[in-house]
């Protein structure tokens, strides 16, 4: 059966249009350019590579052919500059803005400069965008935005107070969206991306997200840490899917628009299964592995205890449907990490 996004991605391949992507060398942004450039469409990347690496485009560009690789420009600019945002989104159809700097933990630590990308960044790319009449506006909100709320599954209209400076400008964005499309007409579309994992996503440094910090320390046999006793739980939801919905949020109708939707995939895994599922995953190629333990140590500050996502808005109003459970997505995550990173094993 074709769905919505085989047709969408065919319409695009027949009739390509310009993209910018902010964030184009993190690990989101890198991987919606890999797609989008194999879609033949052109393509106008913004980074200041505070967090992306060049490595990630490179990679790309080894994975398409010579001519969509030429229909991508890169802009090393920053989004708390307006004059780059203002450059880079100059007769662009569709934008998607992923630019902003992760991490709640980060953003305890240095609450400022979360801020300016994520807000001052933001709302400079909201008015570029805005006066360069673009088609559409997708933007990587998150689901920190529930905060505080203690139902699951979340549901997008149901959130509660922020529990980190990271969240607050999370759900500011939102709050600036609805403003924008309210005075000036300017309908944009929010993803709240769950923990989205995938090739590309960064295992180093003190704010590396859990899945490639975990594999990293597997295949380097180091000691990995689980915050808590391991019965948090998330929503872990694979990159294809986060693409398939900046993509179907690109050609949104508008009354699909001034909203925000879960990008996810509706489950929900603890920590220790989590660390389990890795295990087993790389211990199939590494036998070793399979006696591995976890250490314990405290919970972390700011995050939530259990996250999941009702996805049943992104599947009724854009027609959602996850190519990836967790198991499918970390079969391929673990495929890459491995080819990566595992040295000499
Ligand atoms: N990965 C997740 O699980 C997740 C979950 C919720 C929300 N998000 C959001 O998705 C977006 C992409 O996240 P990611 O996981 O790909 O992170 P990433 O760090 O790999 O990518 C972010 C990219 O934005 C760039 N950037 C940051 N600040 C910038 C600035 N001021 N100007 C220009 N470029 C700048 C970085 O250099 C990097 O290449 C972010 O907005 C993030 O908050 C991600």
């Amino acid at each position: 059966m074709t769905n919505q996004y085989e047709k969408i991605k065919d319409e695009l391949q027949k009739s390509p249009k310009k993209w910018l992507i902010t964030g184009v060398a993190g690990f989101i942004g890198s991987n919606l350019l890999e797609t989008l450039l194999k879609l033949d469409q052109t393509i106008v990347g913004l980074d200041s590579f505070v967090t992306g690496h060049q490595h990630n485009l490179d990679e790309v560009e080894n994975e398409v052919s010579k001519e969509q690789w030429q229909r991508f420009t890169l802009i090393k600019g920053d989004i708390r500059n307006l004059d780059d945002c203002k450059k880079a989104v100059k007769n662009t159809d569709y934008v998607l803005h992923q630019a902003a700097l992760g991490s709640v933990p980060r953003s305890i630590e240095d609450p400022i400069t979360t801020n300016e990308s994520n807000l001052t960044g933001f709302l400079n790319m909201l008015v570029a965008a805005r006066d360069a009449n673009v088609s559409s506006f997708t933007y990587a909100a998150s689901s920190s935005t529930y905060g505080d709320h203690p139902a699951l599954p979340k549901i997008e209209e149901n959130i509660g107070k922020p529990l980190s400076p990271y969240a607050v400008t999370k759900v500011v964005n939102e709050l600036y969206a609805d403003v924008f499309a309210k005075t000036y007409g300017f309908k944009c579309i929010g993803l709240r991306y769950f923990n989205i994992f995938g090739k590309r996503q960064d295992p180093n440094g003190a704010y590396a997200a859990v899945v490639p910090k975990w594999v990293s320390a597997f295949l380097d046999n180091e000691t990995i840490y689980i915050n808590g006793d391991g019965e948090t739980s998330r929503d872990f939801c694979y990159i294809e899917n986060t693409i398939q919905m900046n993509i179907l949020s690109a050609i949104a109708e508008d009354d699909a628009k001034n909203e925000v939707y879960n990008v996810a995939v509706g489950g929900r895994t603890t920590l220790n299964n989590l660390f389990s599922a890795i295990k087993d995953g790389l211990s199939k190629k590494y036998p070793k592995l399979a006696t591995v333990e976890s250490v314990y140590r405290d919970f972390r500050a700011g995050d939530v205890r259990h996250s999941q996502a009702d996805i049943s808005k992104a599947a009724s109003k854009l027609g959602y449907v996850p190519s990836h459970n967790i198991s499918e997505g970390l079969e391929e995550a673990l495929t890459w990490y491995q080819s990566h990173l595992a040295k000499g094993k």
